[in-house]
């Protein structure tokens, strides 16, 4: 299918495509420089910054050819080195005759829920996306949002020291978010034991290797999950709780009387407002809360907007949230900076043409967020970090892939914003933390979050 970037002017003198070039022996040669550096320690955290600082240089060297070619031994993949290109793709509904989710997103998704969103396509993704949208409300308040506020004040409350914590944290936020639950009342059904068995189950979909060792003996665990997610929805189709996404998919499906079928597809949707919450949301909370404590000037900027806008003792009210700015711009720029959703994946089956280039049917689609969200360069600038760029009249960051852009972005980006916000007013509003380690102290970043460092000390 030909689409409007198509350029005659990028026509080769023959009067076909250009193809993209493919990675050669001088990449291969630069990728083993790129490890000994990581080795060495000067390159700094794991096979993510590898992959990252590889992939610059392969957009260096192939600045303007849009994408190159990852010839893997049983895999071709194209990588997408050019934002022109990214946000053609992106912009695009999944579909067979444009572009699918990845083949290997598709079978690591299809591992917890065969009929979610992420991995639909054409009518089935058409369905599910209104339906998605109709409980999560993108593009505007969460009209729960009020409600949901002292729950998250609450959820919030005890100490935290580590990701562990933040994790456990957003657990219970996600919990009363959903099903309206409040530890303690919930139903036995919808318990830490179901969030528990999702996250797990979540865990192993973003790890290949652990997938196909564990894999095979996770179907028990996958059939807990939809046994107590059907009995909740039954028990809640009854006595729906007010103010919970349960209680908006009750009213955004169009019978009570839903197919089995249908039902099925329904429950499918669920995990992913669930593990959001203890996946990339615990790591967006802590990436930036640690880089709010790196940047002492920064901190007390945002204590001010908290001061100013919330008191000593809130926030209490969703109009408040609404007005941290700041704190939204600093959740913004960490996720520009360290998306936690490193990468994602598409597919095309018939093949496309974009600025004159040839995409040959049946290619396998790789966009790392990393590098398309940021400049090329071997570590992160301190002073890169600029969350003004997210303040009113600056006009944002139009390369920002956090929640993706175009036809697939995420449409639960309103409400965790707001969880988040209430997450970070509560958890800043407490006495003094501070970082027990000094990596993000010095002029240069490391490439890639060491999540493992987010760790918070009490100030003594
Ligand atoms: C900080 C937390 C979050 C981040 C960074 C995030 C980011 C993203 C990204 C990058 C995608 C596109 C993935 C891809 O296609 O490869 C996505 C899709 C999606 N997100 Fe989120 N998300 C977050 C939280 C949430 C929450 C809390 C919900 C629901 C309650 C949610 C629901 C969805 C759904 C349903 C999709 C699939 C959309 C589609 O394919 O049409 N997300 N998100």
């Amino acid at each position: 299918m030909l689409h409007d970037f198509q350029s005659v002017s990028t026509m080769s003198v023959a009067g076909e495509w250009k193809t993209f070039p493919s990675v050669d022996v001088t990449d291969v040669v630069r990728l083993a420089g790129v490890i000994r550096r990581a080795l060495s320690g000067r390159l700094g955290f794991g096979p993510g910054a590898v992959l990252i600082a590889w992939s610059q240089g392969l957009a260096e060297r192939y600045a303007g050819e849009g994408g190159v070619v990852l010839n893997l031994l049983v895999i071709r993949i194209l990588l997408v080195i050019d934002r022109d290109l990214s946000v053609h793709i992106l912009r695009q509904p999944p579909s067979t005759s444009t572009y699918l989710p990845g083949a290997l997103k598709r079978q690591a998704m299809a591992f917890l829920a065969p009929q979610a969103l992420t991995i639909a396509h054409d009518q089935e993704w058409i369905q599910w996306r209104a339906f998605n949208e109709a409980v999560l409300s993108p593009g505007a308040p969460h009209p729960d949002r009020a409600v949901f506020l002292p729950r998250l004040r609450a959820a919030f409350e005890a100490p935290c020291h580590s990701l562990v914590d933040l994790r456990q944290r957003l657990t219970v936020a996600m919990l009363a978010v959903v099903f309206a639950g409040v530890p303690g009342s919930l139903s036995p059904l919808v318990d830490a034991g179901l969030a528990n068995d999702v996250q797990r189950m979540a865990d192993l979909v973003g790890q290949p290797l652990r997938r196909f060792l564990l894999g095979p003996f996770q179907g028990r665990r996958r059939q807990r999950i939809y046994r107590a997610l059907g009995e909740a929805w039954r028990a809640s189709s009854s006595h729906s709780p007010a103010g919970c996404l349960l209680a908006r998919a009750h009213s955004a499906v169009p019978t009570a009387d839903l197919a089995a079928a249908d039902l099925e597809a329904l429950l499918q949707q669920l995990p992913h407002w669930m593990f959001t919450f203890g996946g990339s949301a615990s790591l967006l909370l802590g990436r930036t809360v640690v880089l709010l404590l790196a940047q002492p000037v920064l901190l007390a900027q945002v204590r001010a907007e908290l001061n100013a806008v919330c008191g000593t003792n809130g926030p209490f009210t969703e109009d408040q949230i609404g007005r941290l700015k700041l704190l939204e711009a600093c959740l913004q720029e960490t996720g520009r900076l360290y998306p936690p959703v490193a990468l994602t994946l598409h597919h095309t089956m018939v093949g496309d043409v974009h600025a004159g280039r040839r995409l040959p049917a049946d290619t396998e689609i790789l966009q790392l967020l990393g590098l398309l969200q940021r400049p090329l360069r071997p570590s992160i600038e301190a002073s890169e970090f600029q969350p003004q760029r997210w303040l009113e009249g600056a006009g944002g960051c139009p390369f920002s892939n956090l929640f993706l852009s175009g036809a697939r972005a995420c449409p639960g980006k309103d409400l965790i914003l707001f969880v988040l916000k209430t997450g970070l007013a509560v958890l800043l509003a407490r006495p003094q933390l501070a970082l027990p380690h000094a990596v993000f102290n010095g002029p240069q970043w490391p490439l890639c979050f060491p999540d493992r460092l987010i760790r918070f000390a009490p100030v003594s």
